[in-house]
């Protein structure tokens, strides 16, 4: 199929790429000019695993190509996926002014009738919305417009294998030829008829999807709902913990034994700074704004809200009381992007802990294999390890502040030589307790026994 995507961020890069992998002709744009000048030199401009190989080749096989002309792009595809940006305003509501310009574009651009697919997180009720603005931007042409919402579930940094290997691919739609439509689209992801083009490791042969054909208002519910519950599930695992240290338990236990539960699961019950990023944040936010505003008060969301900004203050505290006075020290922190395997600062739950350490007069000195660079334009005033054994050296304390694998398995004999003072503060829960004690570290974590 001839698919047009426009927005060429997290989603619509991992969307483009997979949708030509899968054998469509895909054609992306976006209004950044750099970003597509980046693209057409074969760079890729964010960090996701396995996605330049996957550009790379789709590109070389002409499958994939990259446009800043916004115009022939929304013509050259019979499917439009719209992925754009849908940050959170000042009050909290998703801002839309994205969405409503490219239902300017396209009605104003294309010559032939479209299927319009939202896959940017949207508040319920925008694909009526999109659907209007369509008909009140596109009445010269008198063309008619399809719309259908197709929420996307890709976490960062595993992008591009959630996206070829979907637990489920939610159809929102109100007419059978955009069903249609959207079914032939994803039809070689499910059938698994397409060549898995990166390592073995991400095309999982008994992962099972389950292709789901909803309204477009509950497609875009589900999106909202579904991130907001993840949320709610790390708040709740973070009240555990704040409760193990107050009665004593250790709540790696008392989670995974949790997780059992087939009812309850394994997943997003890790303790710790708490979930930033550019999703969970603003989904949570713009739901509980959503449900305002129909008169409805999410009081438990917000709840779930309050916890979640209450860990940096939390984890303050505890450096607090371990160092007794933070203004002076040398902190080294590893870690500064809002999960691993990802470059993404955005309400990064690190950058936050950096700012508060700086407030209160701490020196600092960072590492993160892969969100220095973009930190660096944020916080240009701390200082950068080249490994994180520079980060840690003649440090009063060392934070971990993101879970990459790497910090689990660093030389702690070698740190423990070169620090100022051995304390080590693990806001990720990464460590074991006993270990570390071990090799004669002072180890504070969150809701585990010192
Ligand atoms: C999320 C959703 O998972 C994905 O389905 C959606 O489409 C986009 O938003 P992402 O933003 O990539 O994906 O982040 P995610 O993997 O969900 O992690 C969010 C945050 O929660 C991170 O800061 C992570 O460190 C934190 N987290 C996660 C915890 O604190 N504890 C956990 O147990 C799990």
């Amino acid at each position: 199929m001839r698919i047009s995507v426009i927005g060429c961020g997290y989603v619509g890069l991992v969307t483009g790429a997979c949708l030509a992998a899968a054998g469509h002709e895909v054609v992306c744009t976006d209004k950044d000019t750099v970003k597509i000048g980046q693209l057409n030199a074969g760079q890729i401009p964010i960090y996701e695993l396995h996605l330049d190989q996957l550009v790379t080749r789709n590109c070389l096989e002409k499958r994939l190509r990259f446009t800043t002309n916004a115009g022939e792009a929304v013509r050259a595809g019979d499917i439009v996926f719209i992925c754009v940006g849908t940050p959170p305003l000042e009050n909290g509501d998703a801002d839309l002014s994205a969405i409503d310009s490219v239902a300017r574009l396209i009605a104003t651009e294309v010559r032939t009738p479209k299927l319009v697919v939202e896959k940017s997180t949207v508040p319920v009720q925008t694909g009526l919305q999109l659907r209007q603005a369509l008909a009140v931007y596109g009445r010269k042409s008198g063309l008619a417009f399809h719309v259908a919402s197709n929420p996307e579930f890709l976490r960062e940094g595993t992008g591009v294998e959630d996206f070829l290997h979907p637990d489920r691919i939610v159809i929102g739609v109100d007419d059978e030829s955009a069903e249609k439509s959207l079914r032939e689209v994803y039809q070689p992801i499910l059938q698994r008829q397409f060549d898995c083009p990166v390592h073995p490791s991400v095309c999982p042969p008994q992962r099972q999807t389950e292709c789901m054909v909803t309204s477009i208002n509950s497609a875009e519910l589900i999106k909202h709902a579904s991130n907001s519950f993840l949320a709610l599930k790390i708040s709740y695992a973070n009240a555990v913990s704040d409760l193990c240290e107050l009665l004593g338990g250790n709540v790696e236990e008392v989670t995974r034994a949790m997780g059992l539960d087939p009812r309850i699961g394994p997943h997003f019950l890790r303790a710790g700074l708490g979930f930033g990023g550019f999703c969970l944040p603003k989904d949570v936010q713009a739901f509980i704004r959503l449900a305002e505003r129909v008169g409805m008060d999410f009081a438990l969301l917000r709840e779930v809200e309050g916890i979640n900004k209450q860990r940096i203050q939390r984890f303050v505290e505890k450096i607090r009381r371990a160092l007794w006075v933070i203004k002076g020290k040398n902190i080294g922190v590893l870690g500064l992007a809002f999960k691993p395997f990802t470059d993404d600062i955005r309400f990064s739950p690190p950058i936050d802990l950096v700012r508060q350490l700086l407030a209160e007069g701490a020196h600092v000195t960072a590492y993160d294999r892969a969100a220095m660079e973009r930190t660096r334009t944020v916080l240009p005033e701390i200082g950068y390890g080249k490994d994180p054994y520079e980060a840690a050296a003649n440090a009063d304390a060392l934070v971990i502040a993101t879970e990459w694998p790497e910090f689990s398995v660093l030389d702690w004999e070698r740190i423990h030589g070169s620090m100022a003072r051995p304390l080590v503060l693990d806001g990720r829960n990464l460590l074991n307790p006993a270990f570390m004690a071990q090799m004669g570290f002072e180890y504070h974590s969150f809701g585990r026994a010192q």
